[in-house]
């Protein structure tokens, strides 16, 4: 068998250089806007012990683990998401920190799923995270940050839209609807799916639920609902109110940040993980074609939970996958060409030297600098310099270099000039 035969495996990608580039410019952009949010950023093990997730993640997420028994006999797993480990290093040094923190990271996570548009067996991921405040603002603050995320990138409110809800408001509702709390994660689950299964499908999973007919017809019309109509309908539910006024909050403040056009009320959102307490959100496309570009929401228990500090906490995941796709649909991905200042033409190998010397002066000058890497005729590096796009050729030949000068092109007008050896060898006077 040779070596090409052996293919990589399905789900996982090879970064072609224009994929690479993408994947680089989509990174900057990512970090760009967490410092101007004022997060730093830290990474975690790429491999945890299984109990991290088997513990916390939930099931949807726990049955795509990639977990194998290592050779000390340890039951592990590649990381599936970030913020379990997030958590324990949190816990580890929140008491020394002032609050609130704000970190970010992009890991690689790995999920076993069946790979598709937009869904890979790994993934990077940008996470933010904000530990230490459970003011509404807060709420406000991270899903403006996951929105401007990919703004920079490119994408506004004909592109993108954020549905938000609360699990506090849903919880209440299934509460006043009858729904005993051992069957809410059923009945998330359930809503959770809303917008990809059918009528009959959700109604079945309600009735395995042991929900009741009657009001498996009024949570199935939740997604419909707006806050106001929320409000009319529980008019008379403290709980419902109160949850229906801190999201409202955050709203008017995503409002006054600028947002408003991007994010609406969804009372059908409620995000597969187990952790989340209050506010949930995802950003999607407009046309709801790939899944979420992200997804994220309060976890106010988990710290605590996981025996550390109890801190209230949120943030976010936004994968790099889907977000590709969309750039590349609509355009806005990057040319992957390469940018290549002075391409070097040596006359002959007599001048390599001085040609060595001064690719390598102009490379101290941060300049991006290539030459052939075997003597060839003039003509012929020319025309490589012409193909690779060098904005000028830098001729280094007998004559010139015997008057102390090289003689430079500029590729595009074709006006030329000269540059002073000594001076660029030995660089400027201090
Ligand atoms: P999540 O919704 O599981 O949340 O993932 C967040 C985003 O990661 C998704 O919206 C999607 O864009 C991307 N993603 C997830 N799985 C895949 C996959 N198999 N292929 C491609 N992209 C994928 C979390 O992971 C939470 N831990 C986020 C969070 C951070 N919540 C609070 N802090």
């Amino acid at each position: 068998m040779s070596s090409e035969d052996v293919q990589s495996l399905a789900g996982f990608r090879e970064f072609f250089p224009a994929e690479f580039a993408l994947r680089q410019h989509i990174f900057a952009a990512w970090r760009r806007v967490a410092a101007r949010y004022g997060f730093v950023e830290y990474d975690g093990p790429p491999l945890e012990p299984l109990e991290l997730y088997t513990r916390k993640s939930g099931e949807e997420i726990v049955g795509q683990l990639y977990s194998f028994t290592d050779r000390g006999g340890r039951e592990v797993a590649l990381r599936p998401e970030m913020t379990p480990s997030f958590a324990r290093m949190i816990s580890a040094r929140a008491g020394g920190l002032p609050k609130p923190i704000r970190w970010f990271s992009i890991p690689q996570l790995f999920r076993f799923e069946r790979p598709q548009r937009g869904r890979l067996r790994e993934h990077f991921q940008l996470n933010m995270d904000i530990v230490g405040e459970s003011d509404p603002l807060a709420d406000a603050e991270i899903i403006a940050a996951a929105l401007d995320a990919l703004r920079e990138l490119g994408l506004d409110e004909t592109h993108i839209v954020a549905r938000v809800s609360d699990r506090r408001l849903v919880s209440a509702i299934l509460t006043a609807e009858g729904v005993s709390d051992d069957r809410h994660l059923a009945v998330y689950a359930v809503l959770d799916k809303a917008d990809r299964e059918t009528p009959e499908w959700l109604s079945e999973r309600l009735e395995a639920a042991t929900i009741e007919e009657g009001t498996r017809a009024r949570l199935l019309e939740l997604p419909t609902l707006g806050l106001e109509e929320v409000r009319l309908r529980y008019a008379r539910d403290e709980a419902i109110l109160a949850a229906a006024d801190s999201l409202d909050l955050v709203l008017s403040h995503l409002g006054s940040a600028g947002f408003g056009d991007y994010a609406r009320f969804d009372a059908g959102l409620v995000r597969g993980l187990a952790y989340y307490t209050g506010t949930v959100f995802e950003i999607w496309e407009r046309s709801g074609d790939l899944r979420a570009v992200c997804g994220g929401g309060r976890y106010d228990d988990l710290l605590a939970s996981l025996g550390g500090v109890d801190l209230p906490a949120l943030g976010f995941g936004m994968g790099d996958v889907v977000l590709a796709e969309l750039l590349r649909d609509l355009e806005l991905a990057p040319d992957a060409t390469l940018e290549i200042d002075d391409f070097i033409v040596c006359v002959s190998d007599d001048q390599r030297g001085t040609a060595l010397a001064v690719g390598a002066a102009l490379r101290r000058q941060d300049r991006r600098v290539i030459y052939d890497l075997r003597e060839r005729g003039v003509g012929r590096q020319f025309k490589t310099a012409n193909q690779l796009g060098a904005a000028r050729a830098i001729v280094v030949g007998p004559d010139d270099v015997a008057r102390g000068v090289v003689v430079t092109k500029d590729m595009s007008s074709g006006d030329t000039g000269e540059i002073e050896l000594g001076e660029l060898l030995d660089g400027p006077d201090e």
